[in-house]
């Protein structure tokens, strides 16, 4: 099974299938105790002046509708025609302004000078992370800001999820190597954490990456010129 099938029929089946707290749109810290990473994007924020943000992978588009709120432009990328919609339809419902993209992440593009690139759990479903990675690294303006969250190795694959092709990484991999010269505000490998996202699995557990990290404002001194 694609990918797209997948969320397709996931969010097809149930109203909200992420994030079903009510203050999901919070912009306080205090009110997402179980995603750290939502906490440190928000406490950074908080001391800037609204930018760009990219929301990848976007699901129902609640990273997006947050941003958005707080007065970012947002693009969101979702290849789930039934996410993208729901992006949409929330967004509104939320009077929030959000510029969905219906595409696979590897063929967006864009003008680039984002601010800050939410991409909360695409990089397990994404072979060639290394590649996105580097397209959303040059798409990121100077000081900007990337959370990450991914599955790592450390936990198997549930057989629940085995269903379309997944592509965890290690926790010394592709994700923490693309990132070795930017800035960590959090890095760090959660291992055996129980999901509780899923009601239609077995009950299972994930490891993941989490970070979040700052585009250095200067190429990095191991840093090539470009040719003249
Ligand atoms: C684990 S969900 C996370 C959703 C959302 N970021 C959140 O945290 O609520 C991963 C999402 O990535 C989307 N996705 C997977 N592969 C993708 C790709 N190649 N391009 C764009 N979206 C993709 C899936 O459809 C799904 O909505």
């Amino acid at each position: 099974m694609e990918v797209r099938e997948f969320f397709d029929a996931a969010y097809g089946a149930t109203e909200r299938y992420w994030w079903r707290k009510q203050r999901r749109y919070s912009a306080d810290p205090a009110d997402h105790p179980a995603s750290l990473i939502t906490q440190v994007v928000l406490r950074h924020v908080r001391g800037l002046p609204p930018g760009r943000a990219l929301d990848l992978g976007s699901g129902e588009g609640t990273d997006a509708i947050r941003m958005a709120l707080l007065g970012w432009e947002v693009d969101a990328v979702e290849i789930s025609d039934v996410g993208a919609k729901k992006i949409e339809r929330f967004a509104y419902e939320a009077g929030a302004r959000v510029t969905v993209h219906r595409t696979d992440a590897l063929a967006f593009d864009s003008a680039g000078g984002y601010d800050l690139v939410v991409c909360n759990g695409l990089l397990h479903y994404v072979a060639a992370k290394e590649q996105l990675i580097a397209r959303i690294q040059e798409m990121t303006a100077p000081g900007g800001c990337h959370a990450v969250s991914s599955w790592s190795t450390f936990t198997p694959v549930p057989p629940g999820h085995q269903v379309v092709p997944t592509f965890p990484d290690d926790e010394d991999g592709a994700i923490t190597h693309a990132y070795r010269d930017w800035d960590k505000l959090l890095h760090y490998y959660e291992r055996n954490r129980l999901e509780v996202a899923h009601q239609d699995m077995e009950t299972h557990a994930h490891s993941h990456i989490k970070m979040v990290a700052l585009k250095p404002a200067q190429p990095s001194r191991g840093a090539r010129r470009p040719a003249t």
